[in-house]
């Protein structure tokens, strides 16, 4: 029988995780069927329990719902719950298993794809936001010497890394600290790229040889990315890889093998 999956969002129309998903079945011989659900803005775990009634074995969660889904979870992988956001379900029969799979869908592509170290490199996360949260313990198990994150509101940023406790190497503060710093990897998790804003990065962040990463995907060359190749940044990724492991990552967790992510990049950047 065709076991169902979802996504779960508000808005959803432009999700891309209905095609991400069918492409990995297709391509490992899995016979699901992967569809995208609207779920009302005060009806999330209702939605959600509706359709594990009716036969489905897991979902994807986005926008704003990934924090509803950490609490309806009976049991959270420890990066999810680092996190404080969980971006996929999986329904087992002794109860619903959360997880998060944005932090190691983007340190995936960075090593993998992009072939940039993050062991022992000096690391910038901008942004405090749901885009921030799933990445700060995979950035530091994957080897970071040192993890800023700066953010607009500082407090959201020192909040974030309150359940790492006191961490040689991990700080969270304003864009005002970065003064006199500099880093081998900055990432863009804030949102200013959607409005086309710049961000207030002071000159010498960027490290010769240094990757600037948008987690924004599908807008090509965003500000943020403009600015980092102006300012001294060798490298430059939009965030269309992490969307894809990510994806990859979710669907080994529901159905125990990992699809082969160069195909299913090579199809969307094709579009
Ligand atoms: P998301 O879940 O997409 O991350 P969010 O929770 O609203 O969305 O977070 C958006 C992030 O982008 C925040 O870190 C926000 O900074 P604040 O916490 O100070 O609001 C950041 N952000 C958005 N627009 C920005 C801008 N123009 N300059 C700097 N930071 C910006």
């Amino acid at each position: 029988m065709t076991d169902r999956y979802a996504v779960f969002g508000n808005p959803i129309a432009h999700s891309q995780s209905p095609r991400l998903h069918t492409e990995f079945a297709r391509q490992c011989g899995q016979d699901i069927a992967y569809e995208a659900i609207l779920a009302p803005l005060d009806g999330f775990a209702e939605a959600v329990a509706a359709f594990r009634r009716s036969g489905g074995k897991g979902i994807n969660v986005t926008v704003p719902f990934k924090v509803e889904a950490l609490e309806i979870a009976d049991r959270l992988s420890e990066r999810a719950q680092m996190a404080r956001a969980v971006n996929t379900l999986r329904f087992d029969d002794d109860g619903i298993f959360g997880d998060n799979t944005d932090g190691v869908g983007l340190v995936a592509d960075i090593r993998d794809r992009l072939g940039v170290d993050i062991d022992g490199r000096r690391v910038l996360l901008l942004g405090a936001g749901g885009a921030a949260r799933g990445v700060i313990l995979p950035l530091l198990e994957a080897g970071a010497a040192a993890l800023m994150i700066a953010n607009r509101t500082p407090e959201r940023a020192v909040e974030l890394i309150a359940p790492y406790g006191v961490r040689a190497g991990l700080h969270a503060g304003g864009f005002g600290m970065l003064a006199k710093h500099e880093f081998d990897l900055v990432i863009n998790a804030t949102s200013a790229s959607l409005s086309d804003q710049s961000l207030p990065l002071p000159q010498g962040v960027f490290a010769a040889g240094s990757l600037a990463y948008d987690m924004v995907y599908g807008k090509g060359t965003t500000r943020f990315l403009a600015d980092a190749r102006e300012q001294g940044a060798a490298l430059l990724s939009d965030g269309l890889g992490m969307l894809v492991a990510q994806a990859a990552e979710s669907f080994r967790l529901w159905r125990g093998v990992m699809p082969d992510i160069a195909p299913v990049m090579a199809m969307l950047r094709g579009d």
